[in-house]
């Protein structure tokens, strides 16, 4: 029995849903504990492409139970659409999955409000998913969220629904001069689709007791990344949850000392999706061959990622948060032709990375030589050019731990495994 959380260090699209496909085949049950609809990760099965947002990406594995904890905030029409998308495909998920009665609602005037903030914001926006993802998480501080549970609620449902978009649509209309939110829509659609959503109820902190009990191998599959932490990222220019590993018992309700292993995701450079400070972006050919080869294209929302070298500074500040005990590199292949590679060893102006997003950070760097042979799929560590090696223990010496897992492609099985977690 063992249960890991899998988060990302970097701005989130680390490929953390490639490494949890991976990984699953040794698991039982995969879990969700933050984050929403905003996340996008792309899984690659046998040449053919599966983006998920809210399921779990254990879920392409058929036995495999997926469960969506009270951490992360649900839109009914994100959920229902993934899971038909899914049906489609012929994997049929709906057996198989537990919602926490917990998991606050996200709403069309959670959207449309996330929608209006970033127009008004001008220069200062976010660059959100636009998914209403910030608003629901406000809701579920302020107290008054809808939530999952409520969805039974045939009495208050209603009422309850139509109070909430009174409260935002006088927001909408008269500070944003934006366009409302219809509640008779809203409430329509989910008066004729609770009957499919209500079947997945569940109280998953006895959910996970219960796996616990059977010995299973449980995953915690975390969304976004750490930089992009409410607290401990680059503030404001961050999402609106905790994406670091302590997050998951308050997502889960599963006891601290239950967990074994916090295996970080970290790329072989540096991406972000977004506005905020980004040190060692690079809007050079070297930004455009990551772009490129790397296919840097949002998996949410289509936009493109910016591009820079890998942040050793940054890195170590999100391992340590984290308690990081095993690390995972992915996107190695993609480093591929360039000329030399470079690795962030410090800011010459700063100690702390990203607490000030107004600031200059300088990054400087210690430069390495490339390799030109395709490394694409290897699965064995003596297969890497000599440079790819150097690459991987140089960056193993500046942050102090091993990297247990490379990933040489978007392929399920594209894996170096250096060591077995389960
Ligand atoms: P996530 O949000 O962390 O799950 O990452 P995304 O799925 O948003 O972005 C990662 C992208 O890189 C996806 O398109 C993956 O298929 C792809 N990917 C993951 N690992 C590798 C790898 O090792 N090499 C290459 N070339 N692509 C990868
Ligand atoms: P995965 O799980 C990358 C970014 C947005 C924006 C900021 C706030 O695929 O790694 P939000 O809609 O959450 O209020 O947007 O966070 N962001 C992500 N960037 N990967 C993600 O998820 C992201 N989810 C949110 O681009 O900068
Ligand atoms: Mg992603």
């Amino acid at each position: 029995m063992s249960s890991i959380v899998i988060i990302g260090l970097q701005w989130g699209d680390e490929g953390k849903g490639k490494i949890v496909d991976s990984l699953t085949q040794r698991s039982d049950a995969v879990v969700r504990f933050q984050g929403g609809h905003n996340a996008g990760h792309t899984i690659t099965v046998d040449g053919k492409q599966h983006i998920l947002h809210l399921l779990p990406s254990g879920v392409l594995h058929e036995k495999v139970v997926c469960l969506i904890a009270n951490g992360v905030v649900v839109s009914p029409r994100a959920l229902l659409h993934e899971v038909q998308e899914l049906t489609e495909t012929g994997i049929d998920i709906r057996s198989r999955l537990y919602l926490s009665a917990a998991c606050p609602l996200v709403l069309e005037c959670h959207r449309l409000l996330d929608e209006a903030r970033e127009a008004y914001s001008g220069t200062r926006a976010i660059g959100t998913t636009a998914n209403g993802i910030g608003p629901a998480y406000e809701d579920k501080i302020a107290r008054r969220a809808l939530r999952v549970a409520d969805l039974s609620d045939k009495t208050n449902f209603k009422s309850r629904l139509k109070s909430l978009f009174e409260y935002h649509n006088f927001i909408l209309k008269h500070y944003y001069r934006y366009r409302t939110a219809d509640f008779q829509e809203e409430y329509d659609f989910i008066k004729d689709h609770r009957d499919e959503i209500l079947p997945w109820l569940s109280i998953i902190p006895e959910q996970l007791r219960r796996l616990r009990d059977q010995a299973a191998n449980i995953l915690f599959e975390g969304a976004q990344g750490v930089l992009l932490d409410v607290d401990h990222g680059t503030y404001p220019y961050v999402t609106s949850s905790n994406t670091i590993a302590g997050n998951v018992t308050c997502g889960t309700g599963i006891p601290l000392q239950a967990i074994d292993c916090v295996l970080g995701v970290a790329k072989a450079y540096v991406t972000r999706v977004g506005n905020g400070p980004f040190p060692t972006e690079l809007h050079d050919e070297v930004g455009k061959h990551l772009s490129v080869q790397g296919h840097e294209t949002g998996a949410t929302t289509g936009r493109a990622r910016r591009c820079g070298w890998f942040d050793a500074v940054a890195l170590r500040q999100s391992i340590q948060i984290n308690g990081v005990s095993n690390l995972c590199l992915t996107k190695i292949d993609v480093l591929t032709g360039l000329d030399s590679l470079r690795i962030c060893v410090r800011y010459a102006n700063h100690d702390n990375p990203f607490n000030n997003p107004l600031a200059d950070y300088q990054p400087e760097y210690i430069e390495l030589p490339g390799w030109t042979q395709s490394i694409r799929g290897v699965r064995s560590y003596e297969d890497l050019p000599t440079a790819a090696q150097r690459y991987v223990e140089q960056i193993e010496a500046i942050i102090g731990i091993p990297i247990d897992i490379i990933s040489t492609g978007p392929g399920r099985e594209e894996n170096i495994v250096r060591s077995f977690l389960f």
